[in-house]
């Protein structure tokens, strides 16, 4: 008896974490799940036809064939590799400050949200 409620509990609050932080909890992100929402939120603003961001290198974000193509002088996310990825450097602020992305925000791009996407160009940026 006691045991059926102590596995209610646990699967409900198993369920609770994979609803609230899916990426944390299942480990594999998702490109419509948790990178999309996070490049529409904080990037697309400029970087789509007529936004400063495009219009200056070329980097439209607005689906992941284009994310991937890159600016005009090619791509900006090598998969598996999140290291020498153009985009991870530039929102980690690791190349000229006045390149760091989202271009113009105070304090930059939260961690958690910077993690998110290290970790999916890290398991091969795929369209998943
Ligand atoms: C307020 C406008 C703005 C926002 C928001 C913005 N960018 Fe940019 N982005 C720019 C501009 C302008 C450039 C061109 C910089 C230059 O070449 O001087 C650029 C260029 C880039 C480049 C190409 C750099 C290169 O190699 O030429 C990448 C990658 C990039 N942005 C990523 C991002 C990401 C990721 C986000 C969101 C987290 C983002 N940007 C948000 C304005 C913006």
């Amino acid at each position: 008896m006691k045991n059926q409620y102590l596995l209610g509990g646990f699967v409900l609050a198993a369920s609770f974490l994979v609803t609230a932080f899916p990426a944390l909890a299942l480990g594999d992100v998702s490109y419509a799940n948790d990178v999309k929402p996070i490049l529409h939120d904080y990037c697309l603003s400029c970087h789509q036809p007529g936004g400063k961001g495009y219009e200056r290198s070329g980097l439209d974000m607005r689906t992941y064939e284009s994310l991937m193509k890159g600016t005009k002088f090619g791509a900006v996310i090598k998969p598996g590799d999140s290291y020498s990825s153009v985009l991870i450097e530039l929102v980690e602020g690791r190349a000229h400050p006045s390149l760091k992305m989202p271009y113009g925000l105070e304090g930059g791009l939260a961690k958690d949200k910077i993690e998110i996407l290290k970790k999916w160009v890290k398991q091969g940026a795929r369209d998943n």
